[in-house]
């Protein structure tokens, strides 16, 4: 599916969340707060948008995903523009692999994180827990993902835009509609706040939290590896 979205993938991030994407993007650059020679592993990173601002940030970061289409997009796009090369400067290395089997040897990483891949995953806390075994002791978690609203008004309104607002813009603007009808099922379907700290617990993470963003529209989770 991801494959032939991949053309169109930042564009329509942008037109769907109306520029929201490009704040919840900053806040987990913040919360991973990553500097120079941090190993950073950011999975299912699709056209790796947010791995190119950790490389920005200094670190050494591996753009994984399981659609080649994806990872060829964002290679593209990196090869093309001379300021995100001056950004990054060879720091972002894209590499295919299945978030449940992961390429990478034990505590490789110092941090992993995951922007709205962790839905899209079939096996969430086995995916966890694969990201935990990459993470070196003491390393760092952070999970933004599509959560629960937590005002009951405002949730009402969401999920009209959802399930109806969101299918229509789709089907004007995106070449593969159907995966966007996947979208709003996939975040209606996807565990609460407190559901998900409990699922990365239970993965074996430590020091679990959360933070809202946008009034719980995006949750960021962090953990740690004991
Ligand atoms: C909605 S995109 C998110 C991309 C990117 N992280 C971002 O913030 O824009 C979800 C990504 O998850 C990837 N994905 C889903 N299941 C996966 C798996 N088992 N292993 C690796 N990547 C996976 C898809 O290929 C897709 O690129």
């Amino acid at each position: 599916m991801f494959d032939a979205l991949a053309g169109r993938y930042d564009l329509m991030n942008d037109v769907l969340s109306m520029g929201q994407v490009r704040l919840w993007r900053k806040s987990v650059q913040r919360i991973l707060r990553v500097g120079p020679g941090d190993r950073v592993l950011d999975l299912a990173a699709g056209t790796g948008t947010s791995s190119v601002s950790f490389a920005a940030a200094g670190a050494n970061v591996v753009a994984c995903d399981f659609s080649l289409g994806m990872l060829q997009a964002g290679q593209a796009r990196l090869a093309k523009s001379d300021p995100l090369q001056a950004k990054t400067r060879g720091r972002v290395a894209f590499a295919a692999g299945d978030a449940l089997h992961l390429p990478f040897s034990g505590g490789a990483f110092d941090a992993v994180t995951i922007s709205f891949g962790l839905r899209n995953v079939q096996g969430t806390r086995e995916a966890l827990a694969e990201m935990r075994r990459v993470t070196r002791p003491g390393g760092r978690l952070v999970v933004c993902e599509f959560s629960t609203i937590t005002v009951e008004p405002i949730d009402m309104l969401y999920r009209r835009y959802l399930t109806g607002v969101l299918p229509a813009i789709a089907r004007r603007a995106a070449r593969n509609p159907e995966a966007y009808e996947y979208l709003s099922e996939s975040i209606s379907d996807w565990p609460s706040q407190r559901e998900l700290a409990n699922v990365i617990r239970a993965a074996g993470w430590s020091a679990v939290k959360w933070r809202d963003l946008s009034l719980g529209v995006v949750a960021i989770h962090v953990g740690r590896n004991p």
